[in-house]
């Protein structure tokens, strides 16, 4: 079984069911947003894939704690990044992180601050507030652009890795997070 935790060589198993399997809880994020700004309001599907946003925006919003203080535990021993690009990549990675951790974190913040409380999984976590306090509203009014930016940035990652690393360059870099 591969080691759990990274070495210089490779992402170790945690480090991977993280990746990839935030990765697709994404992809699902990303789809049930471009459904509610594509789809007319009344339509099955918006409905249907918008019922999951905040349940799954909220867990994104855990798992990237934890993927972070993971990420951080592991720092000594993980990959390199070497040179210009490296350098590039480690930039690129960090702005992932920071929007995987704002874009969520706005809207949870407004649900703290608002008058219709929020909910996960049938537990109350924020009660509804008599009235809204808006400076913890007025970050949400990003969310959505915040959200589009995260997709672009994760759009750039994923052509990085599999054409320029994988088809051009043929280097190791997509395997220490695959193979
Ligand atoms: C990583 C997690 C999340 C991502 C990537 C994400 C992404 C997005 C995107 C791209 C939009 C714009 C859709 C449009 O243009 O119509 C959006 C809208 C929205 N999201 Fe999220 N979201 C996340 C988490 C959450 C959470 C945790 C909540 C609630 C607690 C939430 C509530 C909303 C609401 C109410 C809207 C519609 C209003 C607006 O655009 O701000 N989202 N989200
Ligand atoms: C097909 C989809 C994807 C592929 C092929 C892919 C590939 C990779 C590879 C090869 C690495 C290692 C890069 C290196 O060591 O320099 C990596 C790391 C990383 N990826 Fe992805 N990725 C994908 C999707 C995603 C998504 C959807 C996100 C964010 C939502 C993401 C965020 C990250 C981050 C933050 C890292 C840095 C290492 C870490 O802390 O996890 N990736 N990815």
């Amino acid at each position: 079984m591969a080691a759990l935790t990274d070495s210089h060589h490779r992402y170790g198993f945690v480090t991977r069911v993280l990746h990839w399997g935030m990765a697709l809880l994404f992809a699902a994020q990303l789809a049930s947003a471009a459904a509610h700004a594509l789809l007319p309001r009344e339509h099955a599907l918006r409905e249907t894939l918008w019922s999951y946003h905040p349940t799954l925006g909220a867990t994104l919003f855990v798992l990237v704690l934890l993927r972070g203080a993971w990420g951080l535990f592991n720092l000594p021993r993980r990959p390199p990044h070497s040179g210009t690009l490296g350098r590039a990549a480690v930039a690129g990675h960090a702005a992932i992180y920071a929007l995987m951790v704002v874009v969520p974190g706005v809207r949870l913040l407004a649900a703290a601050g608002g008058t219709r409380g929020f909910d996960y999984l049938g537990f109350r976590i924020f009660a509804p507030r008599e009235t809204e306090i808006a400076w913890m509203q007025a970050p949400a009014e990003l969310h959505g652009e915040m959200g589009w930016i995260l997709a672009v940035l994760i759009a750039g990652h994923v052509f990085m890795a599999l054409v320029w690393h994988r088809l051009v360059q043929r280097d190791e870099v997509l395997g220490r997070m695959a193979g």
